[in-house]
């Protein structure tokens, strides 16, 4: 199997302190930096928005990996795109009678498309846009919160995308991933993992990194 990418999720990083938290991923081999942005409607938390990710930019040359838990993606695919985002990945749920049109949106900025679901959402509600998608991001909790208990069953959408994608496209997990879950999720063809709280609160950021491969 290819290389799996690594991309920490901030929202367990301390906002006080974000550019010096974004560098010890980074200098720790980190691939890519998770942003995690929520709008408090189609999640129950607010995060970060458009000033943060542009500001995020500046500090690092890790390619940013913008996980958008917000209503109407739509209306905010120009200014993320224009903020620096180097993947985009709005939820399934968010507008699943509009998801061609955000994916070519996406793709209109010559960055990388990703589509989301939650954990209730079925992988087969999703495989009529396996072809226009860069990435897959299967949620193994709810979203809205670092720190959740990693949910097993969402798991098993992995090998169902997998065997409808072709090679190309990056099967990414998030929530709940430690050294133990990664390796479920990697066995099963996952490709990209994100971790928050297991990385950004271990006392040694490389081992935890490191752990995950
Ligand atoms: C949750 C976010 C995740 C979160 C993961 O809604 O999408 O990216 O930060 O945190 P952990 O790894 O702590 O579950
Ligand atoms: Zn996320």
């Amino acid at each position: 199997m290819s290389k799996i990418i690594i991309s920490p999720s901030i929202l367990s990083a301390d906002f006080a302190n974000l550019e010096r938290d974004i560098k010890k991923v980074e200098n720790a081999g980190a691939d890519w930096v998770h942003i995690d942005v929520m709008d408090g409607h189609f999640v129950p938390n607010i995060t970060i928005g458009v000033p943060v990710v542009k500001s995020i930019k500046k500090i690092t040359n890790l390619p940013l990996d913008v996980h958008l838990m917000i209503e109407n993606p739509d209306k905010y695919i120009k200014p993320f795109a224009d903020a620096g985002a180097d993947i985009l990945t709005f939820h399934y749920e968010a507008c699943p009678d509009n998801i061609k049109n955000v994916i070519k949106m996406i793709k209109s900025y010559g960055i990388k498309a990703g589509l989301s679901i939650k954990p209730k959402t079925q992988a087969e509600e999703i495989l009529e846009f396996l072809p226009l998608l860069d990435m897959v991001l299967i949620m193994t909790v709810e979203p809205g919160f670092g720190g959740q208990a990693f949910m097993p069953d969402c798991a098993e959408k992995i090998p169902v995308i997998k065997q409808h994608a072709d090679n190309d496209l990056i099967i990414q997990v998030d929530g709940g991933i430690n050294s133990d879950t990664a390796r479920l999720c990697t066995q099963y063809g996952a490709n990209s993992l994100v971790a928050g709280n297991y990385i950004y609160k271990s006392d040694n950021i490389k081992n935890a990194i490191h752990s995950l491969y």
